[in-house]
This record gives structure tokens, sequence and C-alpha cells, in this order.
């Protein structure tokens, strides 16, 4: 892990490679390890896998909205001296920053690859949960982080339990949630709850988009990555059997294999926003 100063805050991140930029952001409450799977990618391209502000090894302070953790996803980018479009690849809130990163800076994009995700904003609903989840982190802990997301997290079938090797899946996210700071996992909720909408802003998208979603994805189903096939003018879906909300952990040699194949095309179509349609895959 390299240590990097940024303005207000010091990110740690793991990089390996060379080439083609490749950017992981993980999701809530996790860090750069979710993606440890994906290292095999770096045979191909440069990958950059940070810990977000107040995440893993990442100082503080916590994240005040995913419009911040985007903006410094591109100051990290440029204090590594990555002057090329990039690709931006994100799982969950990952995936909320990714969107982010394409609506504020659209020019530091080559592709996107957004992974169990969604692109509306939260319901009244979903707000009012985060905020009673705050509510009660503050006063127990990670505890009631890790009892309210672990049981949601990874796929339920059997398929899907022999496939992700479950147990260990399960211990490395309990762990990264205990490690989370109560402070950086209040303001992270706050700032999902007041995500905007990026339906709207994803039409101008012009760049190509992997969308990938687990089956049994509980937590952001398959038909959310359907309706944003229906927004992006350049969109591919995968939806990736017997796997949950954690697709690339629960099945990496799946996941990897699509985004080689989906990188090769992005590299085959040089770096200029593309008119050409791509055709669409579906894989149950
Ligand atoms: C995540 O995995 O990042 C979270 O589930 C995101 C969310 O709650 O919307």
């Amino acid at each position: 892990m390299h240590t990097i100063p940024l303005p207000d805050t010091t990110l740690a991140v793991h990089t390996c490679g060379s080439g083609l930029p490749v950017l992981l952001l993980h999701g809530f409450p996790f860090d750069h390890a979710m993606w440890a799977g994906q290292d095999p990618l770096a045979d191909d391209v440069r990958l950059i896998v940070p810990d977000q502000r107040g995440f893993g090894r990442s100082a503080g302070p916590p994240p005040a909205s995913i419009a911040q953790l985007a903006d410094d996803a591109v100051a990290l980018l440029d204090a590594l001296h990555v002057a090329e479009p990039a690709v931006i690849c994100g799982l969950s809130m990952g995936g909320y920053v990714a969107e982010h990163v394409a609506a504020r800076h659209p020019h530091r994009v080559r592709a996107l690859i957004l992974v169990d995700t969604k692109l509306e904003a939260d319901t009244p609903e979903a707000r009012a949960a985060r905020e009673k989840l705050a509510a009660t982190v503050a006063r127990v802990g990670q505890e009631a982080v890790a009892e309210a997301m672990i049981p949601n997290l990874l796929a339920r079938s059997d398929a899907g339990r022999a496939r992700s090797g479950r147990a260990a899946g399960e211990e490395l996210l309990r762990r990264t949630i205990h490690a989370t700071p109560v402070a950086t996992i209040t303001a992270a909720l706050a700032a999902l709850a007041a995500r905007p909408d990026m339906v709207e802003p994803m039409r101008a998208v012009t760049v190509p988009v992997l969308l990938v979603v687990g089956a049994e994805d509980t937590i952001t189903p398959p038909d959310c990555m359907e309706r944003a096939e229906r927004v992006f003018p350049r969109p591919r879906l995968l939806i990736m059997p017997h796997c949950g909300h954690m697709a690339p952990l629960e099945d990496p040699d799946t996941f990897n294999e699509a985004v080689r194949e989906f990188l090769r095309e992005v590299a085959g179509h040089g770096a200029g926003p593309q008119a050409d349609e791509h055709p669409r895959k579906h894989v149950h």
C-alpha cells in the first residue's frame, strides 16, 4: 500500500500492473481488500485500488458526500500522474462514486464498470432506514451494521453458497465492518441517503459501460441494472449466476473474464467517444 496525501486527507492505495489505468472503488463499509480477487487483472492493466476517505487505512475526515469521494478519486489519479482517461469501476457505494466521477469529470473516464449498484436516489423509506441505522451505530457500534448487512451480502442459494466460499467471505466482510470507524459509518450513511438521482446525468455518458450484477443480489437486485441498461447509450449487461451483492468477491474468475473481454473492446476502440452500438450480453 502507498500513502498519498491529498489536500484535506491522506489515502491509502494498492497499485499493481501497468498500462490502461483501472480504478476500483469499494462498497460501503468496506475497503480495498474486497477487490483482492481482481489482482490477476494486473497482468493486463494498471490497477489502482484505494481505501476511500475514512475507510480502511485512509485517514479522515469522514466522507461528506458521494461527490466529495468522486473528487477524491480524481485527485488520487492526479497524484499518481494518471493523465490519460481511466476505467472507473465501482461496486455499490463505489458505483455511486463512479457515476459521480463520470458526471463531474467526464474527460477523466475511458469507460465505466458499475457493479451491484443503481442509478436512482434512495426512496424516503430507504433514507429513514439509513437514519435509523446510523443512530443505532452511534449508540452500539459497528455490530449493528454487521447484523443489518452480513446476512444480505452474499448469495443465499445452495449453489451460490458453495461457489462463494461463504464463511471466508463473510469473515472478511465482518472484520472490515468492525475495523471501520463509527464516525465514517454514520457520515457515509448520511452521504448515501443524500445522494442525488443519477439517471438523467448518466444519459450523457458516451463511453462504453459494463453493468454487472449478481443474480441473487437482494440489496441492488438485477432490475436496478436492467433499468440502467436502458439509460446508458452504450451498455453491456452481465448478470452473474449464483452471486449476491458482492459478485467480484463471490466469483472472481467470471467477473475478471468479463472485465478482460470488455477492456479488450475498450482498448480496441481508442480513447475517444464512439458512435457505434455495442451488442448487449446477458448471462444467466
Ligand atoms: C454498498 O454495498 O456499498 C451499500 O450497500 C450501498 C447502499 O447501501 O446503497
